[in-house]
């Protein structure tokens, strides 16, 4: 049982060339024929014109790492919303905790980048979570809460019942340290009740809600069987088409 539409979605990261990258996307189509859930790869912006034309007319969808706020303008090296959309992308990532941490993201860009991408027809998958010193201090659902109420500032019902949310506790990412079933459903549930205050039941439950952080093939089926985590954000796992289809068929 789950809320939301299930959503098993990669993160390439700064993995895979764009020569690879059309082989890949058609490996994981054939590997992932069949399965219940949403399935999406996300990808550098040089993949991703070769992943959209691999995935064209097929279940996988694709999704950028990034994109800009603004509508266009001088911003040497960025990319808008409009011109993933052009390409053929549906879905983008933001607010992830390595961007965070290295290139500037808070949660106003986030909010900003959520609404263009709504604006602009693409699907948010909006990143939280929470760093070891915050788990241990017991401020973790503080800081969520801090994190998704920004993120969904000024965000109408409607629209926000579009957005993925992907809890990925930042000790858990590329760590080999999953948190426990427990642990994620825990923390999915709070922000699963809080988007219940901040909306209503409704729209709370319409919303779809990732667990990510070295989820994988062994693991994968008891994080994604909890009533409040209806999907994964998946990095590691995602650059192998054999692994990725484990999960993808154990989200249904
Ligand atoms: P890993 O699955 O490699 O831990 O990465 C998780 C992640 O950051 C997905 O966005």
């Amino acid at each position: 049982m789950t809320m939301g539409k299930y959503v098993i979605a990669g993160n390439w990261k700064m993995n895979k060339l764009p020569s690879e990258t059309y082989d890949f996307v058609k490996e994981v189509v054939e590997a992932t024929k069949g399965a219940e859930c949403e399935v999406v790869c996300c990808t550098p912006y040089v993949c991703l014109a070769p992943a959209v034309e691999a995935a064209k007319g097929t279940h996988v969808k694709i999704g950028a790492e990034n994109l800009h706020y603004e509508e266009k303008g001088a911003f040497t090296g960025e990319v808008s919303a409009e011109m993933l959309a052009d390409l053929g992308v549906e879905y983008v990532i933001m607010g992830h905790s390595e961007r965070r941490e290295y290139n500037n993201e808070t949660d106003e860009t986030v909010n900003l980048k959520a609404k263009k991408a709504l604006a602009t027809g693409l699907i948010p998958i909006v990143c939280c979570g929470e760093s070891l010193e915050q788990r241990e201090a017991g401020i973790t659902m503080d800081w969520i809460s801090i994190q998704i109420k920004k993120a969904f500032a000024g965000i109408s019902a409607e629209d926000a019942k579009k957005v993925v949310v992907a809890y990925e506790p930042i000790w858990a990412i590329g760590t080999g340290k999953t948190a426990t079933d427990d642990q994620a459903e825990e923390v999915c549930g709070g922000i699963r009740a809080l988007l219940a205050s901040l909306y209503d039941e409704d729209t709370a439950k319409a919303i779809t809600i990732q667990y990510g952080g070295s989820m994988n093939a062994k693991n994968c089926a008891g994080l994604l069987a909890k009533p409040n985590i209806d999907g994964g954000l998946i990095g590691g796992a995602s650059l192998k088409a054999a692994d990725f289809a484990v999960i993808t068929s154990a989200a249904k």
